[in-house]
């Protein structure tokens, strides 16, 4: 199966994104984390920033929020171009309005949970999604182990997406590695999300080839 990989430019440097988005061209989408300080411990950028990312890329932008009031903030990602807004299920008041709301201005509406957080609650309301995120670190910040015991959750949300029919991308984040690509894709996932697996690497482009065959094999 192909597996999509997403660098995320949180291990880039911040200095020169318009050049890191171009050293990362033959993967599938950027992965642009937004922190708050409040939903997470770390603060990164905002609309203005990630406007200059999906101006600047070469590729679709695949915009990660780890931000409070998730309903309110979100649909600005979705008009400033990004393909993919993925907000936090644990930050929502109405997932349902906000999902559609994303798809309604042209993007790709996609919901995470935290490590902690079940899949329970996006069971029944999978259709309404484009992709679902299962964080396989703590969300906030780049470089922490993965989280091998986050694979019964892949395993079954891929369960729920086949039997519905459905062809929701199931992403991962945290901790991808050449090590950790393979038992996440085994799982079910198909979109890898990898920072300092990519940015930490003399050779983006041979890490995320090599990401891809690790995965896809
Ligand atoms: C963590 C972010 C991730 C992070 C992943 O909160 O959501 O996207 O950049 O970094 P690595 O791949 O280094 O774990
Ligand atoms: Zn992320």
């Amino acid at each position: 199966m192909a597996i999509a990989i997403n660098p995320s430019i949180l291990s880039a440097d911040f200095g020169r994104l318009a050049e890191e988005v171009q050293r990362i061209s033959t993967a599938d989408a950027v992965h642009a984390d937004v922190m708050d300080n409040a939903f997470v411990p770390n603060l990164t950028f905002g609309p203005p920033v990630v406007e200059r990312i999906v101006q600047a890329s070469p590729i679709p932008v695949d915009a990660h929020l780890m931000i409070n009031d998730a309903d309110r903030h979100a649909p600005a990602y979705a008009d400033l171009g990004c393909a993919s807004v993925t907000f936090h299920l644990e930050a929502s008041a109405a997932p349902i309005r906000t999902a559609r709301e994303l798809r309604r201005r042209g993007a790709r509406a996609s919901v995470a949970i935290r490590p902690a957080t079940p899949v329970d609650g996006l069971l029944d309301i999978l259709d309404e999604f484009d992709q679902i995120l299962v964080m396989t670190v703590e969300p906030g910040f780049g470089g922490q182990a993965f989280l091998p015991s986050m694979m019964a959750k892949v395993r079954r949300l891929r369960t729920a997406i086949d039997a519905a029919g459905l062809s929701t991308a199931l992403q991962v984040d945290g901790g991808i590695s050449t090590e950790t690509a393979g038992q996440a894709a085994d799982a079910g996932a198909t979109v890898l999300v990898a920072g300092s697996a990519v940015y930490g690497a003399e050779d983006p482009a041979a890490a995320i080839a090599e990401l891809r065959t690790r995965a896809e094999q």
